[in-house]
């Protein structure tokens, strides 16, 4: 293969273990494992989690080289997901591309994970033409398993938090609710299919926050009591209504995103709008968005499904701008739990 900048991206800051080459923002190669032995437990272990990276590693940074053809003595630099993140989980892919990037004398670029899931718009497939028109400055809805955040987005590296969960993250509340209705672990996807065939029927206290923040804890609290109270009435509506309830829940949940945005957006005059993370692809908060986005002549930004959960690519999209500007790191440098978007 052609030398140009070939990049070899790491993320393992949760439950899956990912590898990607990219060729600037082109995609060579995408591989990802799903760790599905958290399932039984309800959530994610951060030990179990941990272990599985450590004996995955290897073979999924191999599988990525062998997909895109290309041989690590190509590559031209190594990326990595330095965090937020279960630490444990972040270790191990940190301390491999730091290893690699030892080995093979090449740049270490550290990447912010919510940052990456930003930048995962600006991804080309292989061989085909830029697929969003997407450019700063945009809004952007950030939604996953550890984050609800609402971001301007100004620049690669310029990014404001506008609001935020103050508490559980939306990802964090499908995952509860599908515990409540017995559903695996994780809920969102569940819930989300099941509620294609079901009505919102059930109503739940919606909780009044101040600005363009969000809390979801408290809404747990009530698709509890509103269960409990329908079930004394139909003992076995979480079986009979599963559907309903689905919808039901999803749309208690969606809802406030949706309002939150619109506030932020109106707020802000933007003109482009796009959401990232794992909830980014809810088929609800899809549609709704873009039936809004349609109706305020906003451009909405929508990833595909394979970027929207935790993947390597998106890690190499952060990358290639920090390569673009020089922003190289240190072998040193080490993994980080807890790191602000906005710093
Ligand atoms: O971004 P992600 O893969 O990992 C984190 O960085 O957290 O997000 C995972 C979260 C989980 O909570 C999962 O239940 C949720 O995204 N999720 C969904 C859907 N697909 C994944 N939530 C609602 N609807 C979906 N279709
Ligand atoms: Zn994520």
């Amino acid at each position: 293969m052609k030398k140009g900048q070939l990049t070899l991206a790491i993320e393992s800051s949760c439950d899956d273990t990912a590898a990607a080459v990219l060729h600037g923002l082109e995609v060579k190669s995408n591989v990802r494992h799903s760790q599905l032995e958290h399932s039984a437990f309800g959530g994610v272990v951060p030990e179990i989690a941990s272990r599985k990276h450590g004996q995955l590693i290897s073979a999924v940074v191999n599988q990525a080289l062998i997909d895109a053809q290309v041989d690590k003595t190509d590559l031209t630099a190594i990326a990595v997901t330095q965090g937020p993140g279960l630490l444990g989980s972040l270790l191990v892919g940190h301390s491999f591309a730091k290893s690699m990037a030892l080995a093979l004398n090449l740049p270490l670029i550290n990447v912010h994970h919510m940052k990456a899931h930003i930048l995962a718009h600006f991804l080309v497939e292989d061989g085909v033409q830029p697929r969003s028109s997407i450019s700063f400055p945009f809004l952007c809805l950030t939604v996953s398993g550890g984050h609800s955040q609402i971001v301007r987005v100004d620049d690669w590296n310029d990014f404001t938090i506008l609001g935020e969960t103050l508490d559980d993250a939306v990802g964090e509340a499908f995952d509860k609710a599908a515990k409540l209705l017995s559903l695996p672990y994780p809920g969102g996807p569940e819930i989300d299919a099941l509620a294609q065939q079901g009505k919102a029927r059930f109503e739940f206290a919606t909780v009044k926050m101040p600005g363009l923040d969000m809390s979801f804890s408290g809404l747990k609290t009530s698709f509890i009591q509103v269960m409990q109270r329908h079930q004394q009435l139909h003992p076995n509506t979480l079986i009979d209504d599963l559907p309903d309830w689905c919808a039901s829940i999803q749309k208690a949940l969606i809802s406030p995103l949706i309002q939150r945005t619109t506030m932020a957006m109106k707020q802000e005059g933007l003109h482009d709008i796009a959401i990232a993370g794992g909830v980014a692809a809810n088929s609800h908060l899809r549609s709704s968005l873009t039936d809004v986005a349609k109706h305020s002549g906003w451009t909405l930004h929508l990833p595909p499904l394979s970027y929207t959960s935790d993947n390597a690519a998106m890690v190499g999209a952060a990358a290639h701008f920090a390569l673009q500007h020089d922003q190289i790191d240190h072998v040193s440098s080490s993994a980080k739990a807890r790191m602000p978007i906005d710093a």
